[in-house]
């Protein structure tokens, strides 16, 4: 959890405060409590107060307590509901990450359809509407609602007694698909709804939109990108996306948002009119848009916030497309009813489109920090919302497959807010048959060597880790937190280097002195000597960090962890081959691919190699993790029947235990077979308990680690 406190606490009121200590921040010490009684009563306070502080946090944007008062909190609550594993329940704050991943999502039906907006772009066609809503209702003025249209993934709670039990999408409006444990994992989503047992409704069917805020999107879609992961082209995919995530556990990790604007069903009665509703939702913890809700007395007053929305679109931190206009009073809205599947008693107001039609002139293919190649289309200048654009993001061949562009057609382009330009598709109809399929080149166009495709055709990367493009990138990253940990290697530093090109490789930080790092601007001699010896430190590194380090693409930290846990040392991941890689991590093929291709090329080998000579030392903590064999330390000597001593190895590694070619004061068992020399020896001196290859299957087999 990452909670940032913002101003607003340090201006915290001393009520608040006050309040806060006593009935939010209830001093539980789990080790005190004995009795179930105690702990019942206990935990039902650390889950209140749990789950208050989240919504401050999260939906009110004002949290009163600091992050580690939050922990405390929270980890009391977890130390208890461990020691009494029966009281713990479904819709405990603690339980809101961990769902097991599904092989697909179930599908719900709603309790009432999901209707859709009917949308217009005209201002006649919005006055028409406000001109038969009055006739209909024949009522000679109607107050109205006006609200942002939302453009991301709309979504329907279920609450029964106050409980959350069902998420779910929109769907074909009659079915959705159950997301239920994916929204759990939000904390601005309440699993309870607030209030008294008397305040809360027997069924609540509540619906909103779940979005991205723009600033969030960037980072992840830089997150995916630094683990060669392929980004979103929009914060509503990265939305839709991530709550139709498969694996509860990553969209756990989305920045996901949401707004609610419709009760749908509220048992036993609603609020007299939509502006009250809304205030009642808040008021049992549901996020609403208190700021931009406004109660409009008629159609004029809608069309200035529909005016002013547009100005502030590219102010406010999510995306929104147009605004809606609401029917306010709920008897109004059942009399209006529905035409086909639209209500009669809303409307959407469009803004005005940022696409323009243009000629798309040449494709060309950009080097990115990852060495990803990006095709960019260049396109006759055309003006869009008042800025000229003149290039476009096609994203990827597969993109450009599945649109089915051509150099020469006349494609739409769509500009929003302040993202890249990106093409949305051909108008087929102006083809002339001079047109021509485009395909990305296999060799890279800035450093000439070859580039490799995903199957999915939708990562192409320059294989050589030198390239020019992507070096200021690498050493970046090789110097990243994650990675190489090299403090004072930011991106200024490393933008400066490749300029002054001081360094031509990773590699060559190793050889950098006092007076190259110098020529940079505002290097003093104290932060010299600091970032020397920052870079000295690095060579100390674990074999994990070091192959992330090494921006191999598709390797990301998960998986450098993946090949440090099934190989012993960086020689074992370089002599590699593809299926060895395949077989023995738990990677797809394309990345035992990468992997390969990268260690296979002479370059990047002797990269690798002068860094080793610069004298890199590498640990490995991941030979050993969990499993059977968890903490034991292995030495094997002799030969064996059953398996190779590589075989062994691996086994032990497999399991979970570390296996080490010499004996040492840390060794837990020597398994000698005929021919163990000096080890055996060694393990005899310091009493190391030393076990035969038959001895070693059976202790295998008590431990349940092999069969027969
Ligand atoms: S009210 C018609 N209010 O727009 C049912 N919808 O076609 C009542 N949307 O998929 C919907 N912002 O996800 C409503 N402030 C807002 C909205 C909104 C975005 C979406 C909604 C739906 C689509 C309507």
């Amino acid at each position: 959890r990452c909670r940032s406190l913002v101003s607003s606490t340090q201006q915290r009121t001393e009520t608040d405060q006050a309040m806060a200590t006593k009935k939010h921040q209830p001093n539980i010490n789990p080790d005190e409590i004995t009795t179930k009684k105690d702990a019942k009563r206990a935990i039902r306070e650390l889950r209140e107060a749990v789950e208050y502080h989240d919504h401050r946090y999260y939906v009110l944007d004002d949290p009163i307590i600091s992050d580690s008062e939050y922990d405390q909190l929270f980890a009391a609550l977890e130390a208890l509901e461990e020691k009494f594993p029966d009281l713990q329940t479904e819709n405990s704050p603690t339980r809101r990450v961990g769902g097991e991943p599904r092989y697909d999502l179930q599908e719900v039906r709603h309790p009432a359809p999901v209707l859709s907006l009917k949308a217009v772009s005209e201002e006649d066609d919005v006055r028409g509407f406000e001109r038969t809503v009055k006739q209909k209702l024949n009522q000679t003025s109607v107050e109205l609602v006006a609200e942002p249209k939302y453009d991301g993934l709309s979504i329907e709670l279920i609450y029964v007694n106050g409980e959350l039990t069902t998420a779910s999408t929109r769907g074909d409006g009659y079915t959705g698909e159950d997301v239920t444990d994916n929204i759990r994992t939000m904390r601005e989503i309440p699993l309870k709804l607030h209030g008294q047992k008397k305040d809360l409704p027997r069924r609540l069917v509540v619906r909103g939109e779940i979005y991205m805020d723009r600033d969030a999107f960037e980072k992840l879609n830089g997150r995916l990108e630094d683990s060669h992961r392929k980004p979103f082209a929009n914060p509503r995919n990265a939305a839709a996306g991530s709550v139709r995530q498969l694996d509860p556990n990553v969209a756990a990790e989305r920045p996901l948002r949401a707004f609610f604007y419709e009760a749908a069903i509220v048992e036993p009665e609603k609020e007299d009119t939509h502006y009250e509703m809304l205030q009642r939702l808040k008021s049992w913890g549901l996020r609403i848009n208190q700021t931009h809700s406004k109660r409009c007395k008629n159609i004029d007053e809608f069309l200035k916030y529909h005016a002013e929305m547009e100005k502030q679109r590219d102010n406010l931190p999510y995306e929104i497309d147009g605004v809606v206009c609401k029917v306010n009073r709920l008897d109004h809205q059942e009399e209006l009813g529905a035409r086909s599947r639209n209500p009669r008693w809303a409307i959407a107001y469009k803004f005005e489109s940022r696409q323009a039609t243009t000629r798309l002139k040449e494709i060309d293919v950009q080097v990115g920090r990852t060495g990803a190649l990006t095709p960019v289309a260049i396109l006759e200048p055309v003006q869009i919302g008042g800025v000229e654009v003149t290039r476009a993001s096609l994203h990827n061949q597969s993109e450009i497959d599945r649109k089915d562009i051509l150099v020469g057609d006349d494609v739409i382009v769509e500009r929003a807010g302040d993202v890249i330009p990106y093409v949305v598709g051909p108008v087929k109809e102006r083809r002339n048959g001079k047109e021509r399929k485009f395909s990305m080149p296999d060799k890279c166009p800035v450093c000439k060597s070859n580039v490799v495709m995903s199957d999915d055709k939708k990562n192409a990367r320059c294989t050589r880790m030198d390239c020019p493009a992507q070096l200021r990138e690498r050493i970046k990253h090789y110097a990243s937190r994650e990675a190489l940990d090299i403090d004072g290697l930011g991106n200024r530093t490393a933008e400066q280097m490749v300029e002054t090109e001081i360094v031509s490789s990773i590699a060559s930080l190793y050889e950098l002195d006092e007076d190259d790092l110098g020529q940079l601007e505002g290097m003093g001699k104290k932060s010299i000597h600091k970032l020397l010896q920052s870079i000295e430190q690095s060579k100390q590194a674990t074999l994990d960090r070091f192959i992330y380090g090494l921006g191999i693409p598709l390797i990301g930290m998960q998986t450098s962890r993946e090949l440090a846990q099934s190989f012993r040392t960086l020689e074992d991941v370089m002599k590699a081959s593809e299926k060895t890689l395949r077989e023995n991590v738990g990677v797809g093929g394309e990345a035992a691919r990468s992997v390969h291709t990268f260690f296979n090329d002479d370059h990047n080998r002797g990269i690798v190699e002068q860094i080793q000579n610069a004298g890199l030392s590498l640990s490995n903590p991941f030979a050993g993790g969990e499993g059977p064999l968890a903490g034991q330390k292995f030495v094997f000597t002799g030969s064996l029947e059953r398996w190779t001593r590589d075989e062994a190895e691996r086994l032990v590694t497999s399991l979970g235990g570390q296996a080490s070619s010499s004996v040492s004061g840390e060794t837990d068992y020597v398994v000698a077979g005929p021919g163990g020399g000096s080890k055996l020896e060694k393990a005899e001196e310091q009493d190391t308990p030393v076990m035969d290859e038959e001895e070693f299957v059976a202790f295998l087999k008590e431990r349940d680690a092999i069969e027969e």
